[in-house]
């Protein structure tokens, strides 16, 4: 018998552990999504929801896209799984040549992941073994930043400096340091864009370069715009200082653009975006749509021909998931990338980055709004914390976005929008007059 995606309404839902979620407040009182089309869920109770943050970030392209539902299902019909290693299937070779056209000039390579978190592992393991490929051993440190988020796993929550996904998990990788984060609100606080101040504290690199030496570090890796700590944009300058230390020293510049790659700043890639090109780039998301989950690590070509020496029937690289390359998530990566191109999503938010900007902007002056953060179609509308309740009020905000029918997300005190890239004028006013009525309602 077919599997029933529309069975009775689950009464237990006790056994389930839900990630990242407050499990006690849920479960008392449960949001279930049980379909979704274009830029609508359709709730268990049959209420439209506007979708606000294209999931999680992720599906670029708008829910149900008919050209990826028929990709899937016709790609697992004919081969639902070829083993990864010593083995490959066609359209992990296409995929991977049409992934590369739309990155930086030079990262003409990829190596494939289930996710955004495995793609920064793989990402940190290729920086630290590129280095003892090319006879630098020595350079295993890796420096990150604080309120950098790079997905849940040991390397990504060491490099990564967002506190309470770090304090319950012991010591960490060792030889890892941050720099500061660039959030300044009492110089940048509500910035359409990049804002002016904060240049200076990529120079921070300097130091560290000093303290530890040069020939001790691999790699730096930050989020060129820094999604899951509440929207930060990167200050005017600031990559391009991180970018001229790190090439001055040898160290590999890794960009984690899980969020941002794939259309969120109207450019393939923020790389693109702000005219910097890193040595590694991190992505998953809206690579597939996220149909299936996918990620993917991609490399410059001196770093991929450093591995490739040594005797030819030998492996080069010592690392890989049984899923890399999962044919139905290629599947759904060729036909969403199709769409990307067709439709011009890659930078549709470009034509409306003002659109956005302005409904945003429209929420200055509302009561306890501290900050405004926009960039593309991604804006941090930051709230005062209560002084007895962090992370209340914004949680607040989200269960009464939720009444009225549209799905936000929130980080602590700080409300994150990333709609999907087909967002139309008419559903980002009616998005953001929702979020204002619900800030003024609950106070
Ligand atoms: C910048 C960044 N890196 C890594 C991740 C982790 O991705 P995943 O949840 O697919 O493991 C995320 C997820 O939001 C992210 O924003």
């Amino acid at each position: 018998m077919p599997l029933d995606v529309n069975p009775p309404v689950v009464n237990d839902l006790s056994a389930f552990w839900m990630p990242f979620t407050a499990n006690r407040q849920f479960k008392g009182a449960p949001r279930l999504l049980v379909a979704a089309e274009g830029m609508h869920y359709t709730g268990h109770d049959g209420r439209q929801i506007l979708d606000g943050t294209a999931g999680l970030w992720c599906v670029n392209a708008g829910h149900g896209r008919t050209e990826i539902v028929e990709a899937i299902r016709a790609m697992a019909g004919q081969l639902d799984y070829a083993p990864a290693f010593q083995m490959g299937h066609p359209l992990v070779f296409d995929l991977a040549n049409r992934l590369v056209r739309v990155m930086p000039e030079g990262i003409d390579h990829v190596f494939f992941t289930n996710s955004g978190s495995e793609a920064v592992e793989t990402a940190l393991k290729i920086a630290i073994a590129y280095h003892k490929a090319r006879g630098e051993g020595g350079r295993t440190r890796l420096i990150g930043r604080e309120r950098g988020y790079h997905g849940v796993n040991f390397g990504g929550i060491s490099v990564g400096g967002i506190v309470n996904n770090r304090r319950f998990f012991g010591g960490l990788l060792s030889g890892v340091d941050h720099l500061p984060h660039t959030h300044l609100p009492e110089m940048n606080a509500f910035s359409r864009g990049q804002p002016e101040h904060g240049a200076h504290l990529a120079d921070d690199l300097e130091r560290l370069v000093a303290l530890h030496g040069p020939e001790t570090i691999a790699a730096v890796i930050v989020e060129p715009m820094a999604g899951s700590t509440g929207v930060l944009m990167p200050p005017k300058g600031y990559l391009e200082r991180l970018r001229e230390i790190t090439a001055k020293h040898g160290i590999l510049l890794i960009f984690d653009e899980v969020i941002t790659a794939f259309g969120r700043l109207g450019s393939a890639t923020a790389a693109e975006h702000f005219g910097i090109t890193p040595d590694i780039i991190t992505t998953a998301k809206g690579l597939n749509n996220a149909a299936v989950p996918m990620g993917a690590t991609f490399v410059t070509g001196a770093i991929y021909d450093a591995f490739m020496n040594g005797p030819e029937h030998l492996i080069e690289l010592f690392h890989g998931y049984t899923y890399s390359g999962h044919p139905l998530a290629c599947a759904a990566g060729i036909a969403t990338q199709e769409i990307y191109q067709r439709e011009g999503l890659l930078i549709r938010a470009r034509d409306l980055e003002n659109t956005w900007a302005d409904a945003v902007f429209a929420l200055k002056g509302l009561p306890h709004v501290i900050d405004l953060r926009t960039m593309g179609l991604i804006a941090g509308i930051e709230l005062e914390p209560r002084s007895d309740e962090p992370g209340k009020r914004a949680f607040e905000v989200f269960l009464k976005c939720y009444e009225k029918g549209v799905l936000i997300r929130v980080t602590g005190d700080i409300i994150a929008l990333s709609p999907p890239l087909i967002i139309e004028p008419g559903q980002i006013d009616r998005l953001l007059t929702t979020v204002g009525e619900a800030i003024r309602e609950v106070g």
